[in-house]
């Protein structure tokens, strides 16, 4: 490892894989572990350094991938153990750190903890490892986050819940069977050399006691409002001891391993204590993705972020996309009538104006990658990536859109393959066979990486230049003050140094300028 500076997630640049879609190795038109493999130079030449992947667990695959059936072993999909030792090598010997996605709060209905439990029958201890109710009617009046109800009946009369699909049972973190089962699945990837994890929904992990109705059935899936108790499924106090055990472990671990909690938590003062010195490292700063991309927003999101998380020592991380929202080149693409960044488009909907989004994505990318903190990044943004948005109904895969009857397009027009090599089959090089689990719009040719590559001003080498001066200055590190004399409605500017960051909102540009 060439990065061995202490508290390297304060300031890291982690760049996710989202496996079924990054490279292709074997043709079949689903990413895989040999294919990441084959493609880790090109991230290590991008700057980055640390990879999130999105898991590549056992799984039925009815969530892609975050319905797990087995947590310690490699989908057959993606390849094998043996696949994923070569690929965390190779990260190794490149510098690169490697995170993995851990899902607990729900296993797949696969998942052998289920069946047993399924087979055991009601009032047998299997049934502890979730949370089943009996009853005619659903037990309370909790949402699944995918549409319609959180819970499903099995023939024997009893209901499971599920806060996603319902082949996503929730767990019952009550059990401490539970706690044991997931530390020892911890400690199985820490002793294969991982670097730490990307914990999925872990504000979704503790219920409250009784399992109570939400007080607002409306509100179900929606966060956390200051002054009113927390909702019955989420932000539940029991989740720290957890947290903090999972901790201990990690730091028990030699060279500085990480977790980075999945929190939808807000505000952020409350997000800040989720990452305690004794809890997570970091937690994703969605606030800063989902605000509006206007002077006043992010001045105010700026400062709430390095308030709340300086309040407990911990450092903001900024993200602007990921496999759950659109991305931010389309998002950012003018008022096309969508009220959240989770769902999609789809080819009935007005469409995102792609030079307006591309232009005021990479200036935002650029303003962001001055800040200190760690920044995530999603695999395709560097090439400046559209959402897919004219994918049609035959090839969608969210289950978002089944459970809502296509009222909500979900979230596979950010998941669609990359173009590596422009022309070089169907899919652009993610493959040589051209297959592709979700088909590319034709319009991903043109921004393919080989396109890209030493072409000055290209989004790749924009990236690139970013990255670069990024860590010469050691930015992440860095410190932050408004430089107010030149902050207006319409521009913010900001020091971080020596360099000094200047974006404006009506132009969509970002500078960068340094002084000794
Ligand atoms: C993941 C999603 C997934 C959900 C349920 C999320 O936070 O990022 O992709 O569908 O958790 O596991």
């Amino acid at each position: 490892m060439d990065s061995p500076q202490l508290d390297w997630w304060r300031s890291a640049v982690i760049y996710q894989i989202y496996p079924r879609s990054f490279a292709d190795a074997n043709g079949d038109g689903m990413g895989d572990l040999p294919g990441i493999t084959s493609r880790l130079d090109s991230l290590k030449s991008l700057g980055i350094d640390a990879v999130w992947l999105s898991p590549f667990m056992r799984s039925p695959q009815k969530d892609a991938g975050y319905d797990v059936s087995d947590y310690c072993d490699v989908d057959p999909l993606f390849g094998t153990l043996a696949d994923f030792d070569e690929m965390l090598n190779r990260a190794h010997e490149l510098g690169l750190r490697v995170l993995i996605d851990l899902v607990p709060n729900h296993t797949s209905d696969q998942h052998e903890w289920f069946k047993r439990a399924v087979a055991a029958g009601p009032g047998s201890p299997e049934r502890e490892f979730y949370h089943f109710r009996d009853g005619d009617v659903p037990p309370n009046n909790w949402q699944s986050m995918f549409g319609g109800p959180a819970w499903t009946q099995l023939p024997d009369g009893q209901w499971y819940c599920h806060l996603f699909d319902s082949s996503q049972p929730d767990l019952n973190w009550e059990n401490p069977a539970v706690e044991k089962a997931f530390e020892d699945i911890l400690r199985f990837w820490l002793d294969r050399g991982v670097d730490g994890f990307r914990v999925d929904q872990p504000h979704a992990m503790g219920k409250a006691a009784g399992l109570p109705d939400h007080p607002d059935v409306e509100r179900a899936g929606a966060g956390f409002i200051e002054g009113e108790p927390s909702p019955p499924m989420w932000f539940q106090e029991s989740v720290h001891p957890i947290f903090r055990k999972w901790r201990a472990i990690l730091d028990s671990y030699p060279g500085e391993r990480a977790m980075c909690g999945e929190a939808y938590v807000l505000p952020l003062s409350f997000m800040a204590l989720w990452v305690r010195p004794d809890e997570f490292h970091q937690t994703f700063n969605f606030r800063y993705l989902d605000s509006p991309w206007t002077a006043a927003d992010i001045r105010k999101t700026i400062d709430e972020s390095f308030d709340a998380f300086g309040s407990v020592g911990a450092p903001s991380t900024w993200v602007l996309s990921n496999h759950d929202v659109m991305r931010h080149a389309s998002r950012m693409g003018g008022d096309f009538g969508r009220t959240t960044a989770s769902d999609g488009v789809g080819p009935n909907d007005p469409q995102p104006d792609a030079e307006l989004g591309l232009k005021r994505a990479v200036a935002a990318t650029l303003f962001t990658l001055g800040l200190p903190g760690s920044m995530y990044l999603y695999q395709g943004e560097e090439l400046g990536l559209p959402e897919h948005t004219t994918l049609e109904p035959q090839f969608r895969q969210d289950p978002t859109f089944a459970r809502t009857n296509g009222a909500r397009v979900g979230r596979d027009g950010c998941r669609v393959t990359l173009p590596w090599e422009s022309g070089v089959g169907a899919a652009n090089g993610f493959n040589t066979t051209g297959k592709s689990w979700l088909p590319q719009p034709q319009i991903y040719a043109k921004y393919a990486r080989d396109l890209q590559e030493g072409v000055p001003g290209s989004t790749l080498e924009t990236y690139k230049q970013a990255l670069r001066t990024r860590k010469e200055l050691n930015l992440g590190h860095g410190t932050f003050e408004w430089v107010d004399e030149l902050c207006t409605d319409s521009v913010l500017a900001y020091r971080n140094g020596s360099l000094l960051v200047t974006h404006n909102f009506e132009t969509n540009e970002t500078t960068w300028r340094f002084s000794s």
